[in-house]
């Protein structure tokens, strides 16, 4: 995808010269004063990803002087968490072998005073290529942007790098010049909220894994449903029941095409991957999982692919075993052979974690169950976004995930089920829309997927969401796959520059995620002060506490990208982990 250079005779009169309007940037800002501001990176970015128009902002982070003591992170670190340590102390007190053989009861509090220290222990490498699914640019074209931004990416493209000293711009590779995937300066214009300022500053959005912005395709794709379209969805009634009707479905068969689904059939509307899975859980584990029965997860799932399967075992008195990962992060495929068993009902894992980014090899962990006549579910609310799926050919009975993560509406979700397998499942909710006909003697259910939709559904953000996913499409899920892949490495190797910077998740096969945390600092302090900086990532547990736990942790910083971000977004995050490493020096610190 490029964007078409704009001549400068077919811009609106009395806009100046893009040409000369980059000149002017550059001199502009060639003679600031000095300020003690940001050092300019110093590494060279992968081919194909540039530097948006003003977004690295010339900001000097505050050092954050003294610090909590050394162990200091095996303390709460808000209201919240210390009132629930009394029940997470059991979990917090090491229970769970970990992948390398070596039990936890020895050191699973220790990496929290020190990530080094972690490291060694669970011989966690520090570094490591990401490397996933090889993409090819598909070099779909994209809409042409309005004319005001036109401008400014325009004024952005003459001098190669805007904004940054030529000094810096000659630093820079040759293969810069090879032809993107995608032109970042023309996604991120889609983006309205990427202009927003954040503590006086750019907003860096890198909290992607928990959601992401949406594009005004998406906005105006609502904006026109509650204008022009808004109704119950019963056809035959009237008119805008109709256009109602028809933009539902619509979004449905755009669902289907997304996804590689047989037919529009298997596309259930849902709040999100977490109803989905609960939806799986309830309506196919009532009639499927019985006293002594199994369900396999693996170490790595979000909570949403835990509880409810907990619950069911709990309530039927079954067993939940669990597939361990290795020091990396990556589920072990061997371990995950020798749990399964005639016993097992259900296999349920992650297609990447939220948590790590590890991206889980779904394909072989389905094939090895569907051979053994066990049903599976992958949960996609973290890999939609990243990669390519196609639910024939990976052949799971369910996949499930979240419009907001694949840039669409919240409220809104999908649950995809293989046809056979969604007939033979137990209504789940009951009400209108589910039903073909209801007497006080009988009720008879409607086929999938209207069975699985009973009342008034999420309409609006259904529509919002096939928005979102034409959106993706025009933009080529292969060209963000191959971009995201660029941004995720540049990412990687930089954060391993960071003194005390100890990462979590180091799979071969990643997406998105870049968790760590950072000697000398709670995750807390660190996501504070990147924020005084604009920079969003999440902090915490991530909804995911037994794999951090499986490092020894309660919580990591988070950042997480999505194909709007830049090389330049990295180097401003860079940049203040930097500097505070530098103002609470770890004795001993290598580098
Ligand atoms: N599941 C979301 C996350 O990982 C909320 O942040």
């Amino acid at each position: 995808m490029t964007t078409p250079e704009i001549p400068a005779a077919a811009l609106p009169p009395g806009l100046p010269d893009p040409a000369q309007l980059a000149r002017l940037a550059n001199e502009f800002f060639s003679h600031r004063p000095a300020t003690g501001g940001v050092p300019l990176p110093e590494k060279l970015h992968p081919a194909g990803l540039t530097l948006p128009p003003g977004s690295f902002g010339p900001s000097t982070p505050a050092a954050i002087p003294g610090g909590p003591p050394p162990g200091a992170h095996l303390l709460p670190t808000s209201p919240q968490s210390a009132a629930n340590l009394g029940a997470s102390w059991p979990a917090r007190v090491p229970h769970a072998p970990a992948g390398n053989g070596v039990p936890e009861t020895l050191f699973a509090t220790a990496p929290a005073c020190d990530g080094r220290l972690g490291s060694h222990l669970l011989a966690v490498p520090q570094a490591s290529p990401f490397l996933f699914a090889e993409a090819q640019a598909l070099g779909v074209p994209h809409a042409a942007p309005p004319p005001p931004a036109a401008v400014v990416a325009a004024a952005a493209a003459t001098p190669r790098f805007y904004f940054v000293p030529e000094a810096a711009a000659e630093r820079r590779p040759p293969f810069a010049e090879a032809a993107p995937p995608l032109d970042v300066h023309a996604v991120r214009r889609d983006f309205p909220l990427l202009a927003e300022r954040v503590s006086g500053r750019p907003l860096v959005w890198l909290d992607n894994a928990a959601t992401t912005q949406k594009p005004q395709a998406v906005i105006d794709r609502l904006a026109h449903f509650y204008t022009h379209e808004n109704s119950n969805i019963h056809r035959a009634a009237h008119t805008l029941a109709a256009r109602a009707t028809d933009a539902y479905e619509h979004a449905r068969e755009t669902v289907r095409r997304f996804i590689g689904a047989a037919s529009t059939g298997e596309i259930v509307f849902v709040r999100g991957a977490t109803e989905a899975i609960n939806l799986v859980a309830a309506a196919w584990g009532c009639r499927h999982v019985g006293a002594g029965d199994e369900i396999v997860v693996s170490h790595l799932e979000h909570h949403a692919n835990i509880v409810p399967w907990k619950r069911l075992a709990d309530e039927r008195g079954a067993t939940l075993r669990v597939i361990p990962v290795d020091d990396s992060g990556q589920v072990r495929l061997d371990e995950y052979q020798r749990l399964l068993n005639e016993r097992t009902r259900i296999v349920a894992v992650t297609q990447v974690s939220n948590a790590l980014g590890t991206v889980v090899p779904v394909a072989e962990i389905v094939a090895i169950a569907r051979r053994a006549g066990i049903r599976t579910l992958v949960d996609g609310a973290q890999s939609v976004s990243h990669l390519k799926v196609d639910v024939q050919a990976l052949g799971a009975d369910f996949f499930v995930f979240s419009g907001h993560k694949v840039f669409g509406p919240t409220g809104i979700g999908v649950l995809h089920g293989r046809r056979e397998v969604l007939e033979d499942l137990a209504p789940w909710q009951g009400g209108g829309n589910m039903i073909a006909d209801v007497s006080f003697q009988r009720v008879v259910y409607q086929p999938p997927p209207a069975r699985f939709e009973a009342g008034t559904g999420n309409i609006a953000d259904a529509v919002g969401l096939g928005a979102a996913l034409e959106y993706v499409e025009r933009i080529g899920i292969e060209n963000i796959a191959q971009y995201e892949h660029g941004l995720l490495e540049y990412a990687t190797g930089r954060l391993a520059e960071v003194p005390g910077l100890r990462p979590i998740g180091t799979a071969r096969d990643k997406a998105s995620v870049l968790s760590f945390v950072l000697a000398g600092y709670s995750t807390d302090e660190v996501g504070q002060a990147l924020n005084r900086e604009g920079i969003a990532v999440r902090t915490g547990h991530h909804c995911a506490q037994p794999i951090l736990r499986r490092f020894g942790l309660e919580t990591t910083v988070r950042p997480s990208l999505a194909f709007y971000n830049t090389c330049e977004e990295i180097d401003l995050l860079v940049t203040v982990l930097h500097r505070l490493a530098a103002a609470r020096p770890v004795a001993g610190r290598q580098g």
